[in-house]
């Protein structure tokens, strides 16, 4: 489905990420997955296998992405950019700092501004002329439409994503390009974020919430990673400016 393509996966050291890179892999792409966990980049690498390489890559800062994406077009056009790097910082309101707030939107708005400006750039560059082409895919979450009191900073960084998602597309398209431009809105999933949100081992917690699902289960990584693979591939060529919800029927309802 990817063969011939080239992508860059942020936040591929873990969760989410790595299976979205491990899946790219798998149907033919050549991945360069980035993150500040290189621990985790060793993993992904060991499940990917010869068509990934790890990057360190910190997405709020701009020379990073630029050593990224020095590597990525090194040798001929990148074609997919997955923005995935994020953070949960569940913190309420009174107990929410100015910086704190900050913290969660550049990683996961700001960052995924920068790179996506710049990966257009490159890949109009690389077209030389001819029309471009490119799928960029955002992680963004079920919390663009659900609302819970800790998505103080979460949810607001999530949903301007999303709204990102939709200008760029509209932009794109008017610009005779074919840079398409989605999302994926995440339900929960049990990835190293959502264990880490709550010191309560994940096996006592309260599973209600489920209850409210109507497949009444978690996510799986793999789901994810097959829909970003599909979003990635000419097979949703005339698809761009959606949220795809791959979150078991629960937030349109
Ligand atoms: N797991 C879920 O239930 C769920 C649900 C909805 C949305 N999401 C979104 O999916 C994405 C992946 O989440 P996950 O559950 O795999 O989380 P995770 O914590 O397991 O993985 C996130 C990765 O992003 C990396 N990262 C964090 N800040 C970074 C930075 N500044 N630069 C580069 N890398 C950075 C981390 O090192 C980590 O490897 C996130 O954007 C998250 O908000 C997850």
């Amino acid at each position: 489905m990817l063969e011939g393509k080239k992508a860059i996966v942020t936040g591929a050291g873990s969760g989410l990420g790595q299976s979205i890179s491990v899946r790219l892999a798998a149907y033919g792409a050549t991945v360069i997955g980035t993150d500040v966990n290189e621990d985790g980049q060793a993993e992904t690498k060991a499940l990917a296998g010869g068509a990934f390489e790890a990057l360190h890559h910190d997405v709020t800062k701009t020379q990073d992405w630029d050593a990224v994406f020095g590597a990525a077009f090194q040798e001929g056009i990148c074609d997919i950019l997955v923005n995935n790097a994020g953070i949960a910082d569940m913190t309420t309101i009174p107990d929410m700092s100015l910086e704190q707030f900050r913290k969660s939107c550049a990683v996961n708005l700001l960052g995924p501004f920068a790179g996506t400006k710049a990966f257009i750039e490159r890949v109009r560059a690389a077209a030389g002329g001819q029309p471009a082409q490119a799928s960029i895919i955002n992680i963004t979450s079920v919390a663009v439409k659900k609302t819970f009191p800790i998505y103080t900073a979460y949810g607001p960084s999530k949903a301007a994503l999303g709204n990102l998602t939709k200008a760029l597309a509209v932009e794109m398209g008017r610009k005779g390009d074919f840079i398409r431009v989605n999302a994926i809105a995440p339900g929960p999933i049990r990835t190293p974020m959502t264990e880490g949100v709550d010191p309560t081992p994940w096996e006592e917690r309260d599973h209600r919430m489920l209850q409210l699902i109507p497949l009444k289960r978690y996510g799986e990584k793999n789901d994810i990673a097959e829909a970003a693979a599909f979003l990635a591939s000419e097979r949703s060529k005339f698809m761009t400016g959606y949220t795809v919800p791959v979150d078991g029927g629960w937030s349109d309802i």
